[in-house]
């Protein structure tokens, strides 16, 4: 892939191929794998791209207010053999909080944002515009791609009537199974590709419902059957995709390691280094910062690694989420398989580039560091993710 990017901002700006295991050099973090692209410059991106699925792409840069404005983008990659279906349909998925006259509401950064759940907007937008409806066919089988694009709102979509099959999480494949409780939840910057069969008749309508954030349940849209069935019943074939190829990690020699996610409201962080002095909660939210990774609130792309790996190996991290606040905690560079959530072992041991954890859950995550130079490891919530809770992993 080969992109020239031009920056026609006022400000600096870089891209970042979130999900793709990219060189380095390619990662677009600001510092610390590139200068940013100044205001009227431009940088060309060039990678091979290792696996196939489903990402996206946006700034790194100011990513709370830039990304939040809207700078992103899908990255689908098409598998050499696709699986069987009848549309395969993206819906990037975002999140705006606007005034009463429909502009952007420009408080980007605020401290109330930073500290608590981040900018959970007002309006919900399926690849920039308020859907109604999403006309299907009877019998239709649709692989339905969703990217998570909020700065901070998790989604929690539940399909009335149907039984939408994950068969890929962050673009990787995972066996076919039916999502837990029959809800699709997807914090920041996640991906999922579902299967579903559209097994409605024609006339009928079915309402996809929110339910993420209690008592603030809201219809996304309805699939509708507008028009005659497709085929009388469901496409027969298997929708497992083939394997990519990221290395499988080795858990008898695996080196472990623990990384705990603190601070925020209620959390009970008392102290946390910042500029390489310790400072109290106080002191850190005087600043405008409210977390931290291993004690450590990180003010910059730019710092000491959290760890030092050594390219190769496998590791397992035990991500501790020390905090009363949801965290999609995103690795670049790298793809892990989620091991177990807090001590109970993951069904599928799904790979992933962002895994959601809840208040004060745990889990561990296991990967072969073969990608060498400094990856940032931060919470997806552009608010936390500006308030501190960022670190690098060296792998060298
Ligand atoms: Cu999607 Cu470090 O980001
Ligand atoms: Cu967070």
């Amino acid at each position: 892939m080969r992109v020239v990017v031009e920056n026609s901002l006022n400000e600096e700006t870089t891209i970042h191929w979130h999900g793709v295991r990219v060189p380095n050099a390619m990662d677009g973090v600001p510092h610390l794998t590139q200068q940013p692209i100044d205001s009227g410059g431009s940088f060309v991106y060039k990678f091979d791209v290792p696996d196939a699925g489903t990402y996206w792409y946006h700034p790194h840069q100011r990513s709370y207010e830039q990304v939040g404005r809207g700078l992103c983008g899908a990255l689908i990659v098409d598998e050499v053999k696709p699986i069987a279906v009848d549309r395969d349909v993206t819906w990037v998925l975002n999140d705006w909080r606007l005034q009463p006259n429909a502009q952007i509401s420009d408080d980007f950064g605020d401290f109330m944002d930073v500290s608590h759940n981040g900018r959970v907007g007002n309006t919900v937008t399926v690849n920039g515009r308020i859907l109604e409806t999403f006309a299907v066919r009877s019998g239709e089988r649709v692989r339905l791609r969703l990217i998570n694009a909020a700065n901070a709102r998790i989604f929690g979509l539940e399909f009335h009537g149907h039984r939408p099959l994950a068969v890929a999480y962050d673009g990787q494949p995972v066996e076919p199974h039916e999502v837990p409780g029959n809800r699709v939840v997807l914090g920041p910057a996640m991906r999922i590709d579902l299967v579903i069969d559209m097994t409605g008749k024609p006339g009928e309508r079915f309402t996809v419902i929110d339910t993420f954030y209690r008592g603030q349940e809201y219809r996304l849209l309805d699939l509708t059957y507008e028009s005659a069935p497709l085929r009388g019943r469901p496409l027969d074939g298997s929708i497992a995709l083939p394997a990519n190829t990221q290395p499988e990690p080795d858990f008898t020699s695996a080196q472990r390691h623990d990384v705990t996610f603190g601070g925020g409201m209620m959390g009970g962080m008392m102290t946390a280094m910042l500029h390489g002095q310790s400072v109290d909660m106080r002191e850190l939210m005087h600043n405008g910062m409210a977390w931290a990774i291993n004690g450590v609130a990180a003010s910059g792309h730019v710092m000491d690694p959290l760890l030092t790996l050594t390219r190769g190996r496998s590791y397992v991290l035990a991500l501790n989420n020390d905090t009363a606040w949801h965290h999609p905690i995103h690795l670049h560079g790298h793809s892990f398989r989620v091991l177990t959530r807090n001590g109970r072992p993951a069904r599928f041991r799904e790979w992933q580039d962002t895994v959601l954890l809840a208040p004060r859950e745990r889990a561990e995550i296991a990967f072969v560091a073969d990608n060498p130079g400094d990856w940032m490891l931060h919470c997806h919530i552009l608010e936390h993710q500006a308030g501190g809770m960022m670190g690098v992993i060296r792998v060298a």
